[in-house]
């Protein structure tokens, strides 16, 4: 019997209507547009504004995209991953929620946590289900509703960010298409450059934890990007060697979005050329789980059957890695 492979057969995303942009930032803040275009490469970002809704809507409108566009029907569907760092509540998986409000209501749920490398390492455990044999479509979501923890008046963390949800759903498929390879990396030695500090079990809310302003993200940038910028090209590096792959051989990169010099740097040790490299960071800013689901949404139609891409990503915790895959449709 031959190998079941994992393939991406469609693909959905939403981002918020309202535009941050760096003028509106310059505002808020002590920063300016050449700054944070300069050393980030983002000129703006999508904001959800409406106080009553959280990460769930921006998840939800990603796959009513995606089941609108591919007109799979969501009772099929086996199973609804939900990558995120910023559930709707800590306690009742945000995906549940998700699944049941999209109509997969013959579908198990959870989330999935690993900051921004939520969605590649949820890719490898989607993909497992469906090499497994036992699954058929699993729906893989990557959501974030950032704006909900930063802090508006830190001029280091506040300008990085965006909101907004990408999904993308994974079948069998019989040609050996879909996921070939994977390097996926942890190491806890990171846990104090990016975090929220407070709201978790180790340091509970409190008056005084609002009071220390500890539920916000903190994030020790030069350190986080000493290690993204060696860290996801070292893995990037890595696959294309161990699959026998050179630059000239690869179709598509498609980056975690956190920063331009951090993505150019990749491309740059995977001999490949601009044109070759997956870029949205300028309009949407880093949206963390959200960032590579996003980046498919937005060049799905210039990818054909058979391509090639590289996924990679970095995020706190710390973790990281790259994933080969071979693109499964030609543009609908
Ligand atoms: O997705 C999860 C993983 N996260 C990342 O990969 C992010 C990695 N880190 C980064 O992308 C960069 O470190 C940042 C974009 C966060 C910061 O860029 P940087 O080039 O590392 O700047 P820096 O922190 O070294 O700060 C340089 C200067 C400082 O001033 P002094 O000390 O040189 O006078 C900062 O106070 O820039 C100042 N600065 C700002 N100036 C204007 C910091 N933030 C701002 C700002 N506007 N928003």
């Amino acid at each position: 019997m031959s190998k079941i492979t994992a393939a991406i057969t469609a693909v959905g995303g939403y981002v918020p209507d309202f535009v941050l942009t760096n003028k509106i930032l310059e505002t808020m803040v002590d920063t300016n547009d050449e700054w944070i275009t300069a050393r980030t490469g983002i000129k703006e970002r999508r904001i959800l504004k409406d106080k009553d809704k959280g990460t769930s809507f921006l998840a939800i409108e990603a796959a009513k995209d995606l089941l609108q566009k591919s007109k799979v029907d969501p009772k099929e569907i086996d199973l609804v991953i939900l990558a995120t760092a910023t559930p709707d509540m800590l306690v009742a998986a945000t995906g549940i929620y998700v699944a049941t409000q999209i109509g997969a209501i013959n579908a198990f749920s959870y989330d999935l946590m690993a900051a921004c490398s939520g969605f590649l390492f949820g890719m490898s455990t989607a993909a497992s289900y469906i090499e497994s044999g036992k699954y058929k479509k699993v729906l893989l979501i990557g959501a974030d509703k950032m704006s909900s923890i930063l802090d508006y008046k830190d001029r280091t963390t506040c300008i990085i960010f965006g909101d907004g949800a990408g999904a993308v759903l994974f079948e069998p498929n019989k040609e050996g298409l879909g996921i070939q390879d994977e390097i996926l990396k942890t190491d806890g030695n990171g846990r104090h450059s990016l975090k929220i500090d407070a709201g978790g079990s180790l340091l509970p809310s409190s008056k005084e934890t609002i009071a220390r302003n500890q539920h916000v993200v903190f994030q020790d940038g030069k350190t986080v990007f000493k290690f993204a910028v060696t860290r996801m090209a070292d893995a990037s590096e890595k696959i294309l060697e161990r699959n026998n792959l050179t630059g000239d051989d690869i179709e598509w990169l498609v980056p975690h979005q956190a920063n331009n010099r951090i993505i150019d740097a990749t491309s740059r040790r995977m001999n490949l050329p601009n044109e070759k490299v997956m870029k949205n960071i300028y309009k949407y800013g880093n949206t963390t789980s959200a960032t590579l689901p996003l980046c498919l949404w937005d060049y799905e139609k210039k990818l054909k059957k058979g391509d090639k891409l590289v996924f990679a990503a970095f995020g706190g915790g710390f973790s990281w890695g790259a994933i080969y895959l071979t693109w499964a449709y030609d543009p609908k």
